[in-house]
């Protein structure tokens, strides 16, 4: 039976990092901070107490000896440094890692190859193809892919979703807005990791999908409404012509389509992209729901709304 204890995150200093390096600590694992000697992060939020280790990600070396000692890496790299992940797979090979967990952390990926939305994934899905690939061929190396469907509460701080607009008391709504999706608070993936690294050969070379809950439009609407005490008129917008904006963006090489696909995604009517049950890793392991209404009204409090 393999057991991790020591945990290093790689890019943890993000908007994702601090919460996975918060439940890790809070859970026992030992854990070491990996950044980029290059960063120009200023606002790194590691914890003060925080081992943490500045390496030159593209130097094989200098990650395998930031890795040696280490159980597990958890990657949190940024958009920009998914393809880098590569090198720091072979350095943890070589270093005796037992499980890499690389940055997937949203839609799951297995499951759009070749769509519009997974042209722009495509570093992702290659970085999981590869991950397959090593493990074939290392016994020892074992790797987990999470998908967690939206940031929820980051995405509410930052927007309302693109759905609520608590300023104006406006909502935006795309097709129906009864198509539900998978979502998680920082808190809950954070929570996800460790319950991963603590169900070691029930995880290992999985590609899973945990969720704090599925949600609709409508539902978050409703929500807001009922606790804030105001109507938010209503304006629609069609999934299609999301699509097709998404389309044109992507054609001259503009990658904030991914927005407009995502949107579309999520929301379409029949998108059917919200977590069933049968493929919910929630149970395995170990990682009760959260409560839609409470993480709603923690948000309306943060915004002063209530
Ligand atoms: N589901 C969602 O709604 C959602 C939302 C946002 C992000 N995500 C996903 O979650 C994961 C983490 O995202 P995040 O927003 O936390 O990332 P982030 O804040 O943009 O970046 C995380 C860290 O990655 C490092 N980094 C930045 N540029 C890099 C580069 N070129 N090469 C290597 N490392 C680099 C930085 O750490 P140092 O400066 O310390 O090296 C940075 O603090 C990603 O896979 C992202 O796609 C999902």
């Amino acid at each position: 039976m393999v057991s991790i204890k020591t945990v290093a995150v790689l890019g943890g200093s993000g908007n994702l990092g601090p919460s996975i390096i918060h439940e890790l600590l809070a859970s026992g694992f030992s854990v070491t901070g990996v950044t980029r000697a290059a960063s120009t992060n200023s606002t790194p939020k590691f914890p003060d107490t925080l081992p943490v280790k500045s390496v030159d990600y593209a130097s094989f070396d200098e990650l395998k000896d930031a890795f040696a000692g280490q159980d597990a890496v958890v990657s949190v790299v940024g958009t920009l440094g998914v393809a880098g992940q590569r090198v720091a797979i072979d350095a943890a090979v070589a270093a005796g890692v037992k499980r890499f967990i690389p940055s997937e952390f949203g839609i799951n990926t297995r499951k759009v190859r070749g769509t519009s939305i997974g042209k722009i994934l495509a570093g992702k899905i290659g970085v999981v193809d590869y991950l397959e690939e090593v493990a074939k061929g290392n016994g020892e190396f074992t790797w987990t892919g999470l998908s967690t469907g939206l940031f929820f509460d980051w995405g509410l701080d930052r927007g309302g979703l693109g759905t609520v607009n608590l300023k104006d008391k406006t909502a935006t709504v795309i097709d129906s807005g009864n198509e539900k999706f998978q979502a998680s608070t920082l808190a809950q993936i954070g929570k996800a990791v460790v319950g991963i690294l603590q169900h070691p050969d029930e995880t290992a070379n999985k590609y899973l999908s945990s969720a704090s809950f599925n949600l609709s439009q409508n539902e978050l609407i409703a929500l807001v409404e009922e606790l804030t005490g105001s109507k938010f008129p209503v304006t629609h917008v069609k999934s299609e012509d999301l699509q097709k904006a998404g389309d044109e963006k992507l054609a001259a090489g503009d990658f904030r389509a991914f927005v407009d696909f995502l949107r579309a995604h999520n929301s379409a009517d029949g998108a059917g992209n919200q977590l069933t049950e049968k493929e919910s890793a929630n149970g395995l392991i170990g990682l009760p729901y959260e409560d839609l209404k409470a993480a709603v009204e923690s948000w309306l409090k943060r915004e002063g709304a209530l």
